[in-house]
């Protein structure tokens, strides 16, 4: 199936919000990516243990907040009394964890896309999947563009069964020799690479065999350029700013 919503891509995402700017996966952080150009951006979900999915990358508080112990483990009041402002205090000082639901709000606000990544603990991928695909189901607008993407196939897939409209995305670092059939497994439309594995050669590949092709996380705007160049459908960066700066294959239409 073709999703129009990967015909929206745009050359440049923010990473996390924009999380070179203000405090990682924070509504300042999605609110500073779309003052800085983003149309779309990456953040990470997870949940708690009253189930509730919540905006962060690690399975444990530690070091975004002045907290400590797994997301897991903290009800959503628990996680609410953390400051999560750590790594930009004191201007960001009593940022919190959002939801899900508050990051949808402040993205359809903003009129951004979303690319949210499933970012389960080991052992809690149907779990984590099962409620963000309700709240997804309940809370995100239709005008709203999607891409769901995780590093997990078993993620992927159960979100697949649950929202089959939805496009996948497949996360890696180096591109595994058995990609297509991961991604036709995963039942995912495009594959996500970290930055230091991408060749020319596997870009063409990959964009050959009919995906879209996402690199993180790409601070540099000559590196960004050249991806662009071998056909990357869009660059993940913590510093929009910067890309957008030195962005020489601007796509038009
Ligand atoms: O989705 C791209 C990137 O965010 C994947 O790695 O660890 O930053 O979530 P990570
Ligand atoms: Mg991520």
């Amino acid at each position: 199936m073709m999703h129009s919503v990967l015909d929206q891509l745009p050359q440049i995402m923010g990473h996390r919000g924009a999380c070179g700017h203000a405090p990682e996966n924070t509504l300042s952080s999605i609110e500073m990516a779309a003052t800085l150009g983003s149309k779309f951006i990456e953040i990470d979900v997870c949940v708690t243990k009253d189930n509730i999915a919540v905006i962060h990358h690690d399975t444990d508080v530690d070091r975004c907040t002045n907290g400590h112990g797994p997301v897991l483990l903290k009800t959503l009041e628990e996680i609410k009394l953390l400051d999560a402002s750590i790594q930009f205090s004191p201007h960001f000082t009593g940022e919190k964890i959002p939801t899900l639901k508050e990051a949808i709000l402040t993205i359809q606000k903003l009129g951004l896309g979303l690319n949210l990544e499933l970012k389960p603990c080991k052992g809690w991928q149907i779990p984590t999947t099962e409620r963000v695909a309700a709240e997804l189901q309940e809370y995100l607008p239709e005008n709203v563009p999607l891409l769901v993407s995780s590093f997990n196939i078993e993620a992927l897939k159960k979100l697949g069964s649950l929202m089959p409209d939805v496009p996948l995305g497949y996360l890696t670092e180096a591109i595994p020799p058995d990609w297509e059939r991961r991604l036709v497994e995963a039942g995912c439309a495009s594959l996500h690479c970290e930055k230091d594995f991408v060749t020319k050669e596997n870009v063409t590949a990959v964009k050959a065999a009919g995906y879209k092709f996402l690199v993180y996380t790409v601070n540099d705007p000559e590196m960004a350029n050249r991806f662009l160049d071998w056909g990357v459908d869009s660059v993940i960066t913590d510093f929009p700013d910067r890309l957008f700066a030195g962005l020489q294959h601007i796509k038009t239409g």
